[in-house]
Formats: structure tokens, C-alpha cells, sequence
């Protein structure tokens, strides 16, 4: 799969993070076997490519959970307090953040600004914005994810 989406891609000028963002939403994740694969099909080093995918957060090392929490830890959202918000959904996921559970339940992640600003603290939960959190709303969070 990784290998047709690299082939698909070869020589293209600029196409390391088409290609990168195409196997991601393919496979769910860049694995490192895939490295290899992209740098021959662009004609670039495995180091360039381990860089790109290293740099940008967006990229994936290893498989998600099937439920994603990401809490926004941009200034915004800290000077609303979500320094609390993110010690408390710690504590009821039992993960820290940018880890997944071993079950593969749930991925709890940080993100630096949803464009949501004024209604901080805020989260995206399984790609929809929870915003003004709260006690009540990490409840319903951790109801949520626990499926
Ligand atoms: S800082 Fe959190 S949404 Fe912008």
C-alpha cells in the first residue's frame, strides 16, 4: 500500500508532504517502513525524510487509538486554565499526554491552537470541538471515549 502510494507520487518536485499526508490518511499512521519507500520514490535521503516526519507533530509514529482527545495547549487556552483541564483528563484517561492507552482505546494528544481562541479552554474529541471545558464536560469526555 505504502509502495503504491510512493510509486503513485515518484520524481514529483514537492511531493514529500502530498505523499507523507497520503499515507497517513491510508495507513493511519507513517510507519518506518515506509521511510525507506518515500525517500527512493522522491530521490531523497531516509534522513530528509525522517526529518520531515519528525518535525511535523501531525505525523504519526505508530498506530492512534480508536478514539482521539486532543487538548489545545496554545497560550490562549492556558491563560483559560487548561493547565487544570489537561491535569484532570490525565488523571480519568490514566494517560499522559501524546500517549495512547495500551488497549488501544484512546489517544490523548496536544495541539497548539483549534482556531477557537475566545471559547477555551478547548479540545477536539474524535475531530469535534468541545470548547469551554470544564469538570462537567471531561465527564462526558471520559464517558465518551470509554466505548
Ligand atoms: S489557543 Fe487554544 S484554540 Fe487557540
Amino acid at each position: 500500500m505504502v509502495g503504491t502510494l510512493a510509486d503513485r507520487f515518484a520524481g514529483e518536485r514537492g511531493a514529500l508532504l502530498p505523499l507523507l499526508h497520503a499515507i497517513q490518511a491510508e495507513v493511519g499512521w507513517v510507519p518506518d517502513a515506509a521511510i525507506p519507500l518515500v525517500a527512493r520514490a522522491l530521490n531523497l535521503s531516509r534522513a530528509e525524510v525522517h526529518g520531515v516526519v519528525t518535525f511535523y507533530h501531525d505525523f504519526r509514529r505508530e498506530p492512534a487509538g480508536r478514539h482521539i482527545v486532543k487538548l489545545c495547549l496554545a497560550e490562549a487556552c492556558k491563560a483559560r486554565g487548561v493547565g487544570a483541564i489537561e491535569t484532570a483528563l490525565s488523571d480519568r484517561l490514566g494517560l499522559p499526554i501524546d500517549e495512547t492507552s495500551e488497549d488501544g482505546r484512546v489517544s490523548f494528544e496536544a495541539v497548539y491552537c483549534l482556531g477557537l481562541c475566545a471559547t477555551g479552554p478547548n479540545a477536539l474529541v474524535n475531530d469535534k470541538p468541545v470548547s469551554r471545558l470544564d469538570a462537567h464536560k471531561i465527564d462526558r469526555i471520559v464517558a465518551q471515549v470509554s466505548a
